[in-house]
């Protein structure tokens, strides 16, 4: 069995490789739908290599979900996390403001996509309409653009262990607003770009 240390140095290398390949898809196209759709292939196909993703390296939350930071970019790059949600964790539909692609470990989280429907003219007011779902479970993720909005839920009685690649690094997020469909109404949270450009 390989050293701990082996483990974590192979990890780094890989996440490295995994930036690099990102920065390969987008340089000459940008965040476009099948650049996306490539960053997610790539991300699954890593999150396969659970042999590098040893539970003993990464603490459980106590309580909903934590992040731990796996490669977070200079210059305000990008960022990738792996997250352990607990079972019945819960997400309300919300937009990051930043482009997001998730891939499984391990468990079953499920994410509900939805569409803006009203002109957001009305402060405080929005309707949101659901467009599909899809189960991020080992060997299957999912890809938004900065502005795609999401709910997500973990099924079954296992944590949802899985990576998580953001446009921006947690540290640097745009408001991300949160939608609450059954009262028609929607809520920004301040942005934690402001205090990186001070
Ligand atoms: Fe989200």
């Amino acid at each position: 069995m390989p050293a701990a240390s082996d483990i974590a140095k192979k990890r780094a290398r890989a996440c490295a490789a995994l930036l690099r390949q990102v920065h390969a898809i987008t340089a000459p196209e940008g965040i476009t739908p099948s650049a996306l759709h490539a960053i997610k292939l790539r991300l699954v196909a890593l999150a396969k290599r659970a042999e590098l993703f040893p539970l003993g390296d990464f603490a459980r939350p106590e309580a909903q979900g934590r992040t731990h930071p796996l490669l977070v970019e200079d210059d305000d790059g990008h960022g990738l996390y792996l997250t352990i949600n607990l079972p019945g964790k819960e997400a309300a539909p919300h937009d990051h403001g930043i482009w997001c692609v998730n891939a499984a470990i391990a468990g079953r989280e499920r994410h509900v996509f939805y569409r803006r429907m009203d002109n957001g003219k009305t402060p405080g007011s929005a309707k949101i309409q659901r467009v599909g779902e899809v189960m991020v479970e080992p060997g299957n993720g999912m890809a938004m653009a900065d502005h795609d909005i999401h709910s997500t839920e973990v099924v079954g009685k296992e944590p949802a262990i899985g990576l998580a690649l953001y446009g921006y690094a947690l540290a640097r997020f745009p408001s991300v607003v949160w939608f609450h469909p059954e009262f028609s109404s929607v809520r920004a949270l301040p942005s934690r770009r402001g205090a990186m450009a001070a």
